[in-house]
């Protein structure tokens, strides 16, 4: 591990201790400061819009420039700004000190962070992600924070759709802007389920599907172009109540959707 990139080493034990042992005997500590889980593998990728997040210069915009300006686009002029969906996603998931949340394709750790600096010394905030350039990003833009939550965050390199925790471990899941670049999201949503506790909550911000034009179109168009899916309007609060969540809400802004929900 390099000086640099070097993470916390008690948050990076806390987080294994979370992991199933087939996963916690092949992780590694990658240079980069955050646990390997898959080496030279890569997750399954629909398109354009996930390969964009394994480059180089993505990871080096997002948080300033990409994530915003994409964000308000989708969300529309008057839709929540960053800020608002910090504050959205701390208050769908009641995240309070002490919790264990964990950040479902955290990038770059814009939320990772916020969330570390929520559940405070005796919480973990944990951010998973495919992309080894964003986990790079994350461990560094973390440790610059040191003292706002760095010893309490760490990240590792998994797949969302297999998520290496052990079952029930986690008060609160996080998955934003993402189930719409996943190869599987449904798989994910199952992951996510797997390994809340009971009465413990998820927040989901992605796609949706809006105005005239028929999904099937909207789908064809978007998914033709960038890999990604357009989820239909009652598609996910549909898919958390088919997996027994309660008190299921919905916010829609824009084309995309923030949905909520407590595990049952
Ligand atoms: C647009 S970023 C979202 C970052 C952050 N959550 C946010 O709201 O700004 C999407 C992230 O999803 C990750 N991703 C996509 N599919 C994934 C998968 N199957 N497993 C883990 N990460 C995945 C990408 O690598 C990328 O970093």
């Amino acid at each position: 591990m390099t000086e640099h990139n070097a993470a916390p080493a008690a948050a990076l034990q806390r987080l294994s201790a979370l992991l199933l042992a087939a996963e916690r005997a092949q992780a590694r500590e990658h240079r980069d400061g955050y646990l390997d889980l898959l080496g030279d593998s890569a997750v399954p990728s629909p398109g354009g819009g996930q390969d964009l997040m394994h480059t180089g210069l993505v990871p080096l915009i997002y948080e300033r420039w990409w994530r915003p300006a994409l964000g308000r686009v989708a969300k529309g002029a008057l839709g929540p700004s960053m800020q608002d969906e910090h504050r959205i996603a701390i208050e769908l998931l009641e995240l309070g000190a002490g919790d264990l949340v964990l950040d479902v394709a955290c990038g770059p750790g814009n939320f990772t962070r916020r969330f570390g600096a929520r559940v405070g010394a005796r919480g973990l905030a944990v951010g998973l992600d495919g992309s080894q350039t964003m986990l790079a990003r994350a461990v560094a833009d973390t440790r610059a924070l040191a003292g706002r939550g760095a010893d309490n965050v760490a990240y590792v390199r998994g797949d969302a759709a297999e998520l290496p925790f052990k079952a029930r471990s986690f008060d609160a899941v996080c998955c934003f802007a993402a189930l719409n670049m996943m190869a599987q999201p449904f798989a994910a949503i199952d992951a996510m389920t797997r390994v809340l506790k009971r009465g413990a909550r998820i927040a989901l911000f992605t796609s949706c599907a809006r105005g005239p034009a028929p999904r099937s179109l909207l789908q064809g168009v978007v998914g033709a172009a960038s890999g990604m899916t357009v989820f239909g309007r009652d598609e996910l609060t549909g898919a958390l109540a088919a997996r027994g969540f309660q008190d299921v809400t919905q916010r829609v802004a824009g084309i995309t959707q923030f949905v909520g929900g407590r595990r049952g």
